[in-house]
């Protein structure tokens, strides 16, 4: 994009939450203009946008109810939805921003790769997508390690056999509902009741690979997922929750989700969503086992940063990308920001 048309750039937030600020902040930053911003009724509404996001200075530009919002008028090249993870949830959100012709980036983790969680509805949003000349994405993931990490491992791979993923996430560093919603300080017990309910991450790791997986090629046949606690055999200090943890006592979540193919390449993933301890470093691995077999790591000291920054540096790419629902790996590399 070049550098006079970035300057034209206009963004609606839809969720002014944690990530609805950072990414308000980021743009900011960069000089993009935000024109609007949305959030359900609350003491959010009716507040200036640069206040809430802690900027020093006003936007100029007041939360509006999103369900009694005017989008006809509503004159942005893109919005950002950063509201829930699940695109059933976000839907009415989709409708009325793709709806006024609006590209949409959302934060929502089954969006990043919808056809492995809803067809139907994903062939709902791609329609509704095209119909209005605008794109939809889901991103948020840390696009780069999450997914072209392991894309860029295979390019040299003349076989392949399967693909292993694993990541670790410091839950202290998102929030204290993601301290909770991890399951950290159930005891085991607790952990088994909480995961037969709706866990908050369920069905979300499985399209990881699938996702991966699909863009290399490869036709998925089955995938399924698995939770197990994640404990340590000393005590660990909870800084959110005040308290030190006892051994056996649950630090946290570890989904293994496995992905068949067709052409029985395999692929699994092991996310830890938990506690960390003192000097470790959040990390995402990729292998693969082939012709040549490979890995690799990577570390990031702000995952949080990582997060918002995923959803700032795709917007050139949503903004001139066709209608209908972009994959993040069909959008090419994330490329960086840094000089804007
Ligand atoms: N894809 C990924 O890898 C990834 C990464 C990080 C986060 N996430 C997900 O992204 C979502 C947002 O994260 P966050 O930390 O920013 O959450 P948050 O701080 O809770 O912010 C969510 C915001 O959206 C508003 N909201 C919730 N439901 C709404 C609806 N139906 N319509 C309009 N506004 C609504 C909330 O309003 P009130 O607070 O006023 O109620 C809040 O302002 C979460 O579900 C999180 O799990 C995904």
């Amino acid at each position: 994009m070049p550098s006079d048309s970035r300057q034209e750039t206009k963004i609606a937030i839809y969720g002014v939450g944690q990530f609805g600020q950072y990414a308000t902040r980021l743009a900011h930053q960069k000089g993009w203009s935000i024109v609007a911003a949305f959030n359900r009724a609350g003491d959010k509404v009716g507040k200036d946008l640069g206040n809430l996001a802690g900027l020093d200075k006003e936007l100029g530009v007041i939360v509006e109810d999103c369900d009694q919002a005017d989008y006809s008028k509503l004159d942005a090249d893109v919005a950002i939805v950063a509201i829930s993870n699940r695109i059933n949830a976000d839907m009415p959100a989709y409708e009325r921003l793709l709806g006024a012709g609006i590209n949409v980036i959302s934060l929502a983790g089954e969006a990043c790769y919808p056809y492995g969680v809803d067809e139907k509805l994903s062939s709902q949003l791609d329609a509704l997508a095209i119909k209005n000349k605008v794109s939809f994405t889901g991103t948020g993931i840390w696009d780069m390690s999450r997914i072209w990490a392991g894309i860029l491992l295979v390019g040299p791979c003349t076989e392949i056999n399967s693909l292993f993923h694993k990541s670790t996430t410091d839950l202290e560093r998102i929030g204290k509902q993601a301290v909770l919603q991890g399951g950290i300080s159930l005891t085991q017990e607790q952990f088994a009741e909480a995961v037969k309910g709706a866990a908050a991450a369920g069905g979300l790791y499985p399209t990881i690979s699938q996702h991966v997986l699909v863009s290399l090629g490869y036709t998925v046949t089955n995938s399924s997922e698995r939770m197990e606690p994640v404990v340590f055999d000393e005590p660990v200090y909870c800084a959110t929750l005040e308290k030190e943890l006892e051994p056996g006592i649950v630090c946290g979540t570890r989904i293994i989700a496995t992905v068949e193919t067709k052409e029985g390449v395999t692929a699994e993933t092991q996310a830890e969503l938990r506690l960390f301890k003192e000097d470790e470093l959040e990390y995402m691995l990729w292998k693969v086992d082939g012709k040549p077999s490979a890995s690799v790591r990577i570390e990031r000291d702000d995952s949080v940063h990582m997060t918002a920054a995923s959803l700032i540096n795709r917007i050139p790419d949503v903004i001139a990308a066709p209608p209908g629902i972009q994959l993040i790996s069909q959008l090419g590399p994330l490329r960086h920001t840094a000089l804007i």
